[in-house]
């Protein structure tokens, strides 16, 4: 059953382009569902809306069988009645209060005072790892603790949700790796729903029970990570999703297991994709002559020198140049005019200008109707 269900919502500022643009969301009990797009695409608007925040122009939001918000309906409930924690990308921890006054702030607002609500904040600044630094006055800690000081904040009421706005962009790279994993075991010890906003797709795919793809207000495709990495439902979400190794080609024969596809700017190369895993719901028919793109993540791509007799969905292709890039190197090869990147674990002896030829694994590739 749904938890928190968000219902046609839609919403403009000042009647311009829909920032949101009736979207629908199904967040279940406990999920990590994470919102992932580039700038501009409305996740910080659809976050606020959930928040209260936000109003939107119309749609409804439920949590539970109570419902948020329904402009129809005049209903409007505020946002420290929806029970909501919320993390926000400048995570504004007032200055001049300790540690202990920042995450005791949201129980005062609740009446809660006391011994109740020492307890609460010591329990929750011990699930942050942040005991004993309740005295602390809040500048005075690092970024990644001052991070944590705002997730206690959050959480210190036991909301139902907790909204979570690119909260570990103002990180640097190895502490917010750090904070991701720490996100992720706080998030499955205290067992909450979360709704977590990024445009950063390796957070996104890390820490997701499923994700959303949002693009112009609108949601392109939603499913687990395997689902949108594996299964894009789009080109937008196969290319804004990691790397993507496209060839042009055309259909030469289909039947009920393969499909085989023949690759322009490369002599008389030709694929065998098979036809369970590499129809997308993009491809919806196939024509013999019909123009296509097939397309594959890089590390289902395995470069050699010598041309292997023998061996299907091989490419020609001529090497441009190699980078060393300590964990891998990377190659740019060209096809016919096209340019292409590829990155393996293995050094090759090819050089620059050599002819250089690359297998395709049939269960990496999907098919796609051409472009343009
Ligand atoms: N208060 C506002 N007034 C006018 N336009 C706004 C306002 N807030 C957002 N917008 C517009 O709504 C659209 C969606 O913005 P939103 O902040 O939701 O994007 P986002 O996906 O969070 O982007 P980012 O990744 O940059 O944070 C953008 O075109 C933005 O300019
Ligand atoms: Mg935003």
């Amino acid at each position: 059953m749904s938890f928190l269900r968000i219902q046609n919502l839609y919403k403009t500022f000042g009647g311009q382009v829909a920032a949101v643009n009736r979207i629908n969301l199904d967040i279940a009990e406990g999920e990590f569902f994470t919102m992932l797009g580039s700038s501009g695409c409305g996740k910080t608007t659809t976050l606020r809306m959930v928040g209260g925040l936000e109003k939107p122009d119309s749609g409804a939001i439920f949590l539970g069988d109570q419902c948020l918000v329904a402009p129809e309906k005049n209903l409007f409930i505020k946002p420290e009645k929806r029970n909501m924690g919320m993390v926000f990308q400048s995570y504004a921890l007032w200055p001049h209060m300790t540690v202990f006054e920042n995450v005791a702030y949201p129980l005062k607002l609740r009446g809660i005072k006391g011994a109740e609500m020492s307890k609460k904040v010591e329990d929750v600044l011990a699930l942050v790892g942040l005991a004993g630094l309740g005295e602390r006055p809040a500048p005075a800690l690092s970024g990644g603790q001052q991070q944590r000081v705002a997730l206690a904040r959050a959480l210190v009421f036991s909301p139902k949700v907790l909204l979570l706005d690119e909260p570990l962009s103002n990180l640097d790279a190895q502490l917010r790796e750090e904070m991701r994993r720490e996100l992720k075991s706080l998030q499955q010890r205290v067992n909450i729903t979360v709704i977590f906003v990024t445009h950063d797709q390796i957070e996104a795919l890390s820490l997701s029970d499923r994700i959303a793809i949002m693009k112009f207000g609108v949601l392109e495709q939603v499913g687990t990570p395997e689902d949108v990495y594996f299964r894009p439902a789009t080109p937008f979400v196969r290319d804004f999703l990691g790397k993507t190794f496209l060839l042009s080609g055309k259909v030469a024969s289909a039947n009920d297991q393969t499909i085989s596809v023949d690759i322009q700017g490369s002599s008389s190369a030709s694929l065998n994709l098979p036809r369970g895993k590499a129809l997308t719901s993009a491809t919806k028919s196939l024509t013999q002559g019909q123009s296509v793109t097939v397309a594959i993540r890089p590390e289902q791509v395995n470069l050699t020198s010598g041309r292997q007799d023998g061996r299907a969905n091989m490419v020609e292709a001529t090497l441009q140049t190699v980078q060393f890039l300590g964990d891998r190197y990377e190659y740019t090869v060209t096809l016919g005019t096209e340019t292409r990147v590829l990155a393996s674990p293995e050094q090759q002896s090819a050089k620059s200008g050599d002819r250089v030829y690359l297998e395709l694994k049939p269960e990496g590739m999907t098919l796609w109707p051409s472009e343009k």
